[in-house]
């Protein structure tokens, strides 16, 4: 699992009593948001240091929160026209694509779950939307990326047995996790699946998608009442893991929008109708985002701190695609948003945020808390509309490159990569915020 190194340990510690300025915004007002957003997304960028690049510091996170960082500072340079960092993005981006074009370097592969490379994947899938200034022609585009991405994720996909049609949580058979089939690797690949089909106007890339979450309905990873479980072992794929995740439900609710859009049918409109009904009902219990499984109890780790940024992300996305659902989503996220920002009162700027937005109280500041704050911000902020979005740059031939057979014999084989992610949060414990 993650450490917490020096550097970090001693900006947890820079909390200084008595500074409470606070991070004032009215989200509400167009401008109060875009002003907000900037001071949150400086102190986020604080936690990048590109020592790596693409990454954020390795002693202290996860390398697929890199790609969540990308994705959101896509999504803030798409709403507030902010260009500043659009070198760091790029390079970030670049650099994490990995010798096969699939994000999947081969430094990361000890830990390297279907759900880590879909998080970048979805960040491509932002820069190919919001037409980012793409990759050098030559070199595969943003939607390459994601297609190649999809493509190896299509290989993997269980060929039998009762988990069969679905995917696995781990890519490597050395790393622990393998025999899990969770539900937000699954769930991100419907969303990747979903967008491609949407922005090239796919259908084989729709039916792969399709497939995907009527396996994890017909498991019970999404019950009949479209409660989103974590997900349960090979090989029978039974004895499902209860514990709810906000992102999970979100990724679903994002693809679930976009196989509406492309495919205007009332069996999406009604899945996506019900899943957003019930995820706002399990997570926004009084109207603030919650990640119930460990916030109250103050035990999330540092992976899960980023959760409610992706919830807040793709549920604005799923708006955009799905404009009946707007008023229902952007009249969540504004009260969400609102108390997000409202604990940013931490450091010695007195504006660093924390992660518990539903207690009103700041606890302690990493960059999984900065990044939500950003997120939710971003999300209500004023939007150009997914059609004016379309095609700025979403150029690519649509069919990827290279395969993963190269990186998965390659691999560094080691026994080491036993990751502490979502999936054993039971495991993890309150490392982080016992520190705070
Ligand atoms: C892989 O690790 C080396 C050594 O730390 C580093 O220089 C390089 O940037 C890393 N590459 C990626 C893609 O993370
Ligand atoms: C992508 O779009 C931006 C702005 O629309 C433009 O500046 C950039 O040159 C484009 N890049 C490519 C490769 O078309
Ligand atoms: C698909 O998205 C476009 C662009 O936002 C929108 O105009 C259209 O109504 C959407 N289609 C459906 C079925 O919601
Ligand atoms: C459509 O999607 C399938 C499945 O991902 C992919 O193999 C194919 O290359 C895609 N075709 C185009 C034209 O994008």
């Amino acid at each position: 699992m993650a450490r917490l190194s020096a550097s970090l340990l001693g900006r947890l510690l820079l909390v200084a009593p008595g500074a409470i300025a606070g991070l004032t915004v009215d989200v509400t007002d167009q401008a109060s948001l875009k002003e907000a957003a900037a001071l949150v997304a400086e102190d986020l960028m604080n936690f990048y240091t590109g020592d790596i690049p693409g990454i954020l510091p390795e002693d202290d996170y996860y390398w697929w929160t890199g790609g969540a960082l990308w994705g959101t500072m896509l999504d803030y340079r798409d709403r507030t026209g902010d260009t500043t960092y659009d070198d760091t993005i790029l390079q970030g981006l670049k650099w994490q694509t990995g010798a096969n074009a699939d994000f999947a370097p081969a430094n990361w592969t000890k830990t390297l779950g279907n759900d880590d490379q879909s998080i970048w994947a979805l960040a491509a899938l932002v820069a190919a939307e919001t037409g980012f200034t793409n990759l050098p022609s030559g070199d595969p585009q943003w939607l390459d990326l994601a297609q190649t991405v999809f493509d190896e994720q299509t290989a993997r996909l269980i060929d039998s047995g009762d988990c069969a049609g679905a995917l696995r949580w781990q890519i490597f058979t050395f790393n622990s996790g393998y025999n899990y089939v969770n539900t937000a690797s699954n769930a991100a690949y419907f969303s990747v699946g979903a967008q491609l089909a949407y922005q090239q106007q796919n259908q084989t890339a729709a039916d792969l998608a399709a497939s995907v979450y009527e396996k994890l309905a017909d498991l019970g990873f999404i019950d009949s009442e479209f409660n989103v479980y974590d997900g349960a072992s090979t090989p029978s794929c039974s004895a499902v893991n209860k514990a709810q995740y906000t992102y999970t439900a979100g990724m679903l609710i994002e693809g679930a929008a976009y196989m509406y859009n492309f495919t205007s049918s009332p069996t999406w409109k009604s899945r996506l109708d019900s899943l957003l009904t019930r995820t706002l009902a399990v997570f926004f219990p009084s109207g603030v985002a919650v990640e119930r499984a460990c916030e109250s109890a103050r035990t999330c780790t540092q992976d899960m701190r980023f959760f409610k940024g992706l919830l807040h992300r793709s549920l604005a996305s799923a708006a955009r695609a799905a404009p009946h659902a707007a008023d229902q989503i952007q009249s969540a996220l504004r009260t969400s948003a609102q108390a997000a920002a409202d604990q940013c009162t931490g450091g010695e700027s007195g504006r660093l945020c924390g992660d518990a937005w539903a207690s009103g109280d700041f606890d302690s500041s990493d960059a999984g808390a900065q990044m939500s704050v950003l997120a939710a911000l971003v999300s209500v902020s004023e939007d150009r509309g997914l059609a004016e979005r379309d095609g700025a740059n979403a150029t690519g031939t649509g069919t990827g490159t290279g395969t993963s057979a190269a990186a998965e014999t390659g691999a560094v084989a080691t026994g080491m990569g036993a990751r502490v992610g979502a999936s054993f949060a039971a495991v993890a414990g309150a490392l982080v915020l016992a520190l705070a």
